[in-house]
């Protein structure tokens, strides 16, 4: 696969192993069980075939490029909730195209952190830009990008007239970006890299009805959109519609960063709690519960009217939807966010010697590696800490099945313009490397010099 469009510079070929071990396992299954006896060829061929069939996605295809198109453009029928039941499409439109209010402009979609597919946008409207005859301060620019596509994460649907009918997301809304080549917010898409600038909740809070938020909360309209509005740029909080809390007990958002969703490969806990199960789980439970997708999900420890009293209340843990567009489609998933890489620190990122010397820093005196085993960077196995192990609340991870923190597979750390805009740990309160560092090093009385500290640094922005 083009690995540029995996995320800038990539530790290349991994992805292309994923695929072939993925093809290589379902052939020597198939080579086994064919042989026995000749006379059953046929038959045990017409069952593979079958299963082929049954299983609708990425048989004998490529399951890394499959995964792409879903991640990129599949909105899973979320439609049917974004535009059907909140009708968000109608606030994009604005009145004059049978909307509401004045629409967006694409300067404004810009603003609250979307991002535009260069490789999208036709080329009359790529002329129009750079010429100025396309005025990026109305709505019709952003209805323009949006009939083509060129949106990341944002899939709208037009009748025969170019009317905006509904709205639906994608994947890539909170976790792709672009490379800003063409102009900020627009470029090459950066699959896998955090939407640090995406304000999810203020786009959210412009739908003309809230009321499915009201219902499932149980809140008056004013308070969902104070909740939603207090998110900011980067930030979603994936558990508001388990357990209702929109505020810590510090008065700040019950939001997360959006991470990253590439180098998780071998990673075993997911998300920054971790313990709610793989990958394939996270990716049902969000295309089902957060995105709105039609589908089926189970997890009956949502149950839990104490801990989760909104999902069980609303039996989230218990939906079956007529119709299905979500569990056929969660084996390409999987495998292609196995396939995204870490990309690899630019050239001048950090300071090679004094990153030398901060890899045995970080190997021995700071005992960092304890957690963050290279070249992981957490641990193998169960990768799960308490708050108090690592000297913050546990407001979080409270939130979580285990009331643990995942130990964060220390990625990209080096981008501070993009992956780790917003800040470092789950909610971004340690705004520098140097502040971690520096929590760490009163924490664990690592007694580490100034100058040791600063090596350290220099090491991280090397991962
Ligand atoms: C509205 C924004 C949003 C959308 C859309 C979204 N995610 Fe996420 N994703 C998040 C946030 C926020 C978290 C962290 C949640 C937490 O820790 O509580 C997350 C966590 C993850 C993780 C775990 C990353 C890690 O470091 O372990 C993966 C993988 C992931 N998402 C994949 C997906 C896939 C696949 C889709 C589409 C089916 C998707 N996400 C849709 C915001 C989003
Ligand atoms: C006891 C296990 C443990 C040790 C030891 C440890 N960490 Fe961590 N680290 C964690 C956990 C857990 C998190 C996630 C915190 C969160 O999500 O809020 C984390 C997060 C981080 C992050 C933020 C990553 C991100 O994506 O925001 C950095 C950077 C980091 N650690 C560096 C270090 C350094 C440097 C050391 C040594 C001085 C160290 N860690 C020692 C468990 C540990």
């Amino acid at each position: 696969m083009n690995s540029s469009l995996a995320g800038g510079s990539t530790r290349a070929s991994r992805s292309a192993w994923v695929y072939s071990a993925c093809v290589g396992a379902a052939t020597a299954i198939v080579v086994a069980c064919c042989a026995g006896s000749a006379a059953n060829d046929a038959a045990l061929e017409a069952v593979a075939a079958a299963q082929r069939d049954s299983r609708a996605v990425g048989s004998g295809g490529n399951l890394v490029e499959e995964g792409k198109r879903i991640f990129r453009d599949d909105t899973f029928g979320s439609e049917a909730f974004w535009g059907g039941q909140l009708a968000l499409h109608r606030a994009l439109a604005g009145s004059k195209k049978g909307g509401v209010g004045d629409g967006v402009s694409a300067n404004q979609a810009l603003k609250l952190g979307l991002k535009v597919d260069a490789e999208r946008v036709p080329k009359a409207v790529a002329d129009g830009i750079k010429s100025g005859t396309v005025d990026l301060d109305s709505a019709d620019a952003t209805l323009a990008l949006l009939e083509a596509g060129a949106v990341v994460g944002v899939r709208g649907v037009f009748d025969g007239n170019h009317r905006l009918t509904s709205v639906g997301f994608t994947c890539a809304l909170c976790h792709s970006t672009v490379d800003d080549s063409f102009a900020p917010g627009i470029g090459k898409r950066l699959d896998g890299w955090p939407n640090r600038d995406l304000n999810v909740g203020a786009i959210v809070a412009s739908a003309p009805n809230l009321e499915p938020f009201t219902d499932m909360l149980q809140v008056d309209e004013a308070t969902v959109k104070k909740v939603l509005n207090s998110w900011g740029p980067g930030k979603y909080d994936a558990l508001l519609n388990l357990d209702g809390k929109g505020v810590r007990p510090d008065g700040k958002p019950a939001a997360t960063l959006n991470p990253a969703a590439f180098g998780l490969a071998g990673v075993n806990q997911h998300t920054w709690t971790g313990s709610w199960g793989t990958v394939s789980y996270w990716n049902a439970y969000v295309a089902n519960l957060q995105m709105h997708g039609k589908g089926n999900f189970y997890d009956a420890r949502l149950d839990d009217a104490v801990k989760y009293p909104v999902a069980a209340r609303n039996r989230l843990g218990h939906k079956h939807d007529d119709e299905d567009l979500i569990t056929s489609k969660l084996p390409a998933l999987h495998v292609y966010q196995l396939s995204l890489e870490t990309p690899l620190p630019p050239e001048g990122a950090f300071d090679s010697e004094a990153a030398s010397r901060g890899r045995t820093i970080f190997n021995t005196t700071a005992k960092c590696a304890t957690c963050h085993v290279p070249p992981l960077f957490t641990e193998p196995g169960n990768n799960l800490h308490t708050a108090a192990e690592i000297g913050i609340d546990d407001f979080q991870s409270s939130r979580s099945p285990d009331g643990m923190y995942r130990t964060a597979p220390l990625r990209a750390l080096w981008s501070t313009d993009k992956v780790h805009k917003g800040g470092f740990y789950h909610d971004g309160r340690f705004a520098t490397l140097m502040d971690v560092v520096n929590h760490y090093n009163q924490h664990f009385k690592l007694n580490l010099s100034d100058a040791q500290q600063r090596d350290l640094v220099e090491y991280l922005k090397s991962l």
